[in-house]
């Protein structure tokens, strides 16, 4: 029961990441309110955890939902103890493209920005509101190792998360001096099998033979479960990890650990 009697709020929670951090929270003991744009799935995982949480509609780019959210969160349980920035799009399936630097289709760039940054930005700015009540209150936010390499066909999937990255640090480094009960860190996933790659792996063989041809790039040679990064955001979102504000924890099977281009002793 590690996050017993903690308020979570997790956003983009009907599917992958965030999913599996749902389930894992109410595991140990939090009161989760799973948010989406997929309300239909996102009820369903809600009712498939039966106790212990409940959905709410909240599209992470739009201010009136955030406000709807802080004024439901603030009369029903009077304080936030947890955020969890989770939801976040590629593009790839939610834009037209392209999404590389010299061709960028501009409303695709700023749709992905939308969800991405300014989704992180505006759930920061709800949550500090309502988590001042709260004895010990954690900010995670799921940026990516796109947020901290370049990726030449995702500019704005890139960027955004390197805009996560760094307002992850400004908002640790705010509450510390504002003397607010509250932490702030950020999670760098890699290669996380979730349904986010479905447009980028194919189907049937041209999907095995994908995931293989990924695998081979991950030093550990595996790509990794939603519950890898379930179990970041469970230490980061409990009070064991309350010495820790404004880091960045990479699961990423050891991508981020060097580089393809390392020199050979022959
Ligand atoms: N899977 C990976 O390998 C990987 C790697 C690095 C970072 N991440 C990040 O982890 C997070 C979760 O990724 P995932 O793989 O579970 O993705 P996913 O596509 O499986 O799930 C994302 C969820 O976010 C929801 N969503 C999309 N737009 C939304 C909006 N405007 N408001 C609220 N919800 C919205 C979707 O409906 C979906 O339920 C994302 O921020 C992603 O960028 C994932």
């Amino acid at each position: 029961m590690r996050l017993e009697n903690k308020i979570a709020l997790i956003t983009g929670a009907a599917r992958g990441i965030g999913e599996a951090i749902a389930r894992l929270f109410v595991e140990e003991g939090a009161f989760v309110i799973l948010s989406d744009i997929n309300d239909e799935q996102g009820e369903a995982v809600a009712s498939s955890i039966k106790k212990g949480c409940e959905y709410f509609h909240l599209d992470v780019s739009n201010q009136n939902d955030w406000q709807t959210a802080q004024e439901f969160i603030l009369e029903k349980y009077g304080r936030l103890d947890i955020l969890v920035n989770n939801a976040g799009i590629t593009g790839f399936l939610e834009t037209s493209g392209p999404h590389d630097p010299e061709n960028l289709d501009f409303s695709s760039w700023q749709k992905v920005n939308a969800v991405n940054s300014d989704g992180v930005a505006l759930g920061c700015k709800t949550a500090i509101k309502l988590m001042k009540p709260s004895n010990a209150a954690s900010i995670v936010n799921l940026s990516s190792r796109s947020g901290i390499v370049g990726i030449p066909g995702a500019a704005a999937y890139a960027a955004s998360k390197a805009a996560i990255r760094n307002h992850s640090k400004t908002v640790a480094l705010y509450c510390a001096e504002q003397g607010y009960p509250i932490r702030c860190n950020s999670i760098h996933p890699g290669g996380i099998l979730t349904p986010m790659w479905d447009a980028m792996l194919g189907e049937g063989e041209a999907r095995d033979s994908a995931i293989q041809a990924i695998s081979a790039d991950i030093p550990l040679g595996v790509m990794g479960s939603a519950n890898d990064v379930a179990y970041a955001a469970l230490y980061l979102a409990s009070d064991e990890s309350k010495y820790v504000t404004g880091i960045e924890l990479n699961i990423d099977g050891g991508i981020l650990a060097g580089s393809a281009a390392s020199p050979n002793r022959e």
